[in-house]
């Protein structure tokens, strides 16, 4: 199996409730290293560029402004499968499919405000890590 890098984002309903320690200990336990984080608000255009695919989508002004609501903290995890691994700690993007155990599961509120944001495929995870971070901040 590949080492590989993903992007993940700890969302404003999480930063919100101080849940950022909580949740980083899901990705160590499992074996995913914290390889570059940054605490932000992000802009109204730069959720807006990030969420692209979804613009067309009834939820997408919601989801932008839900985006931009509170801090977020944008990061690299870095690990043996980390697409797929990451997306299996994250769980359904709905709480109420999550399985038990997934951050969506316990810590998740609705389907919109649902804690965490992981790339969902390799060529995905390298375009979303270059949107936020250049290659100098990302330590291995
Ligand atoms: P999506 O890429 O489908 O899910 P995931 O985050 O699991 O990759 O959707 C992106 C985000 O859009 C999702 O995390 C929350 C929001 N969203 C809604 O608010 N309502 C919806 O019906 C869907 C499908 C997504």
């Amino acid at each position: 199996m590949a080492t590989e890098r993903t992007l993940s984002i700890i969302k404003p309903d999480a930063t919100r409730r101080n849940l950022t320690g909580k949740i980083n200990a899901r990705f160590e336990d499992a074996g995913l290293r914290i390889v570059a984080q940054k605490r932000v608000l992000l802009t109204q255009a730069e959720a807006e560029g990030f969420y692209a695919v979804h613009r067309e989508r009834s939820f997408f002004p919601e989801l932008v402004a839900f985006m931009t609501s509170g801090p977020v903290v944008v990061q690299v995890l870095e690990g043996e499968n980390a697409v797929l691994k990451n997306r299996d700690i994250m769980g359904a993007t709905n709480p109420a499919n999550a399985a038990p155990g997934t951050i969506r599961a316990d810590f998740a509120e609705s389907i919109e405000a649902n804690s965490v944001h992981g790339s969902d495929s390799l060529e995905n995870a390298t375009n979303e890590v270059a949107y936020f971070f250049a290659q100098t901040e990302i330590v291995g």
